[in-house]
Order: C-alpha cells, then sequence, then structure tokens
C-alpha cells in the first residue's frame, strides 16, 4: 500500500482557485489579446486593465497553470488557449466557461443547501421560472448559454459524426438542438443527410445564423416547438445531446417514448450525456454534472447507461448499445 499523502486533498479542496483564475482570464478576454499579439507584462497590464498589484501573479499563475507561455518576458497562448479560447476564432469553447463564471461558480456557493435541501439554486430558487424561461428571458443569456452548449458539444459532436453508421440513414433531427453545434457537425460530414434542429421558438435566429456560419443552411433547418406536447417531424435518426438530464424520470421516459413514437421501423434514437459509468465510480465528471443539474433543474440527474438501456427498452426500443464518445461523455444508442 502506497504512504498515505495530503497532496490530493489539498488540490481538490482548493481546485477553485485554478478554475476562477481560468474563469477571470475568459471573462478578461487574455487569450484573445494574445492571440492578436504576444506581449509584455506592462502592455498586457495596461491593454486587460489589470492593477499593478495582480498583473504579474495574475498573468504568472496562468503560466504555472499551462495556459499560457512567458518567454523572456513575452507572454502569449499555448496551442490550445489560442485554438479554443481566442474569441475570434471559430474554434473558440469559451462560451461554456463565460457561463460557468457568470452563474455556475457563484450558485456552486450553495452546494450545501442543496444537497441538503433537494432543491435548485439557481436564478430559479424559491419558485421563480424554469431555467429555460429564466435563461431565455434575456437576449444576452439566451446567445451565452446557446454558445456554452455549442462549447460543452464540440467535442461529441465530432465523434457522433464520426462513430454513428450515418450512411445508413438519410434524415436526422437534433431535439433540443441549441445553436446547432450537433447537427451542423453531422450535415457537414455527411453531405447526403438533411436533418432539423428541434428548439424552442426563440433559439431560430441564433440557430439559423450558427448553420449558416458553418454552410449548411441548405441542408439542416430550423423546426421551433415543445418537445413535450407538440408532433415530432417524422426522421430517421432523433439525437437527444444533454437533454435528459435536464429532467425527472418520467419526464426522461416521455422523451424517450416520443421519440420512439416519431421514428419510422428501423430508425434510431442516439442519446449522450456524460453517461456515468454502471458502477457509478469513474466518471467524476458525470458524476458533478448530476449535481450541476441538482443545481439547475427541479428534477434532473445524470443516468448510468444500464438506466439509459433499460429506459430505452421500456418504451419500446429493441436494439440497445453504449458506445463511448470523447472525454466523460458516451451515447447510448436505440434501435427500433
Ligand atoms: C442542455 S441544452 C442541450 C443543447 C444541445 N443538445 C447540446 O447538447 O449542446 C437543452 C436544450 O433543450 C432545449 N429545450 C428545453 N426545453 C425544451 C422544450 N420543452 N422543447 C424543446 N426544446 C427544449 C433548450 O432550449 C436547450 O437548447
Amino acid at each position: 500500500m502506497s504512504a498515505a499523502t495530503p497532496e490530493h486533498i489539498m488540490q481538490v479542496g482548493t481546485g477553485f482557485w485554478a478554475s476562477k483564475t481560468l474563469l477571470s482570464a475568459v471573462e478578461l478576454g487574455v487569450f484573445s489579446a494574445l492571440a492578436d499579439v504576444p506581449a509584455d507584462l506592462p502592455t498586457l497590464q495596461k491593454k486587460l486593465g489589470l492593477h499593478q498589484r495582480s498583473a504579474r501573479d495574475f498573468l504568472d499563475a496562468l503560466v504555472s497553470l499551462k495556459f499560457l507561455q512567458r518567454e523572456n518576458g513575452i507572454y502569449s497562448n499555448t496551442a490550445d488557449t489560442d485554438l479554443f479560447l481566442d474569441r475570434a476564432k471559430p474554434s473558440y469553447i469559451g462560451g461554456v466557461l463565460e457561463m460557468a463564471n457568470a452563474r455556475l461558480y457563484g450558485f456552486w456557493g450553495s452546494l450545501t443547501e442543496a444537497v441538503r435541501t433537494g432543491e435548485l439554486q439557481n436564478e430559479g430558487k424559491g419558485g421563480g421560472k424554469d431555467i429555460f424561461a429564466t435563461l431565455y428571458a434575456d437576449p444576452d443569456r439566451l446567445r451565452g448559454f446557446l454558445s456554452a452548449m455549442s462549447g460543452v458539444s464540440a467535442g461529441a459532436a465530432q465523434a457522433i459524426a464520426g462513430k454513428f453508421p450515418w450512411r445508413d440513414y438519410k434524415t436526422f433531427m437534433d431535439l433540443g438542438s441549441a445553436q446547432g453545434m450537433v447537427p451542423a457537425t453531422v450535415a457537414r460530414a455527411h453531405p447526403h443527410l438533411t436533418g432539423i434542429g428541434f428548439d424552442l421558438p426563440p433559439v431560430k435566429p441564433v440557430f439559423e445564423e450558427f448553420v449558416a456560419q458553418r454552410g449548411v443552411e441548405d441542408r439542416v433547418r430550423f423546426r421551433a416547438g415543445n418537445f413535450f406536447e407538440d408532433p415530432l417531424p417524422k426522421v430517421d435518426v432523433i439525437v437527444m445531446g444533454h437533454i435528459l438530464h435536464d429532467w425527472d424520470l418520467a419526464q426522461k421516459k416521455a422523451l424517450l417514448g416520443r421519440a420512439f413514437d416519431a421514428l419510422p421501423k428501423g430508425g434510431a434514437v442516439v442519446v449522450y450525456d456524460a453517461i456515468i459509468d454502471d458502477d457509478r465510480r469513474e466518471n467524476a465528471f458525470g458524476l458533478m454534472m448530476s449535481l450541476n443539474m441538482l443545481i439547475e433543474t427541479p428534477g434532473g440527474f445524470d443516468y448510468t447507461g444500464a438506466d439509459c438501456q433499460a429506459w430505452m427498452r421500456e418504451v419500446g426500443f429493441s436494439k440497445t448499445r453504449l458506445e463511448p464518445l470523447v472525454g466523460p461523455d458516451s451515447m447510448v444508442i436505440g434501435l427500433k
């Protein structure tokens, strides 16, 4: 047995220091500023509006965390931060970090209360509106949330485009598509497909702008609706990404049942999330995502692959399987 050390405990216990250092750097636009041109301390201090007392420690902390490089006093982005955290690039995934900074960082401060009471801790605390109504009432928050979803789903979208047997199908729909990262990525990779992004009405302009930027607006259309109530379009494949975990068990099964009813014989449902390992001890991100759903929703929770496959079979899918995607994400495929 290895000797006990406090290292892991301290690293996780102060993990919010590192997290907030990165989130503040994104908020201040550090990586966008350095993407234009590497810079020395006085230049960056002025450009970013940093105080003299904190500028050096803040930037060098980012160097030590491997988000910046410093050579001969000149700071520059790393390859990762330059590609993913420069707002000017289409590969920017900082939307999710902007949302983590502006909303989740504060709400997670009430985690203890959440685990004691089982009550959500976001804008809806104390009986406010549901999360989507709250977010979508403000156009900036709407855009921020939808762009955050693209950041969360970029890797999974690539993996789904590569791993699912799309050549066997012609049409698909992404149910709860947000900005359209998954349908745009899948359509770009498979020119024979036509797709639909289905989401609440306020999402339409943001979706249409995003798919046009990616050059697939002729094959990927938006359909406005409520996925619990409105008729679902008839397509060969229905994708649900980060949807089931938002809802309670009855709602999860209702959505899977509606997908089953909308699909033709031979059609498929593809559910992806940070799906928890069946033994519930490995996928820490998936388990903490479930705590995030506790903070964010009245009844949402994340689930294992075995849970999801059992629900799919209960609503009628005949064959189901789990496939890992990327990082903590996996997909469960159900065939009708
Ligand atoms: C957590 S996001 C997931 C977005 C996207 N699938 C992804 O993985 O990046 C949930 C999406 O469901 C949409 N949504 C929530 N309630 C809905 C409803 N009743 N009908 C249709 N869409 C809904 C939201 O607008 C949001 O875009």
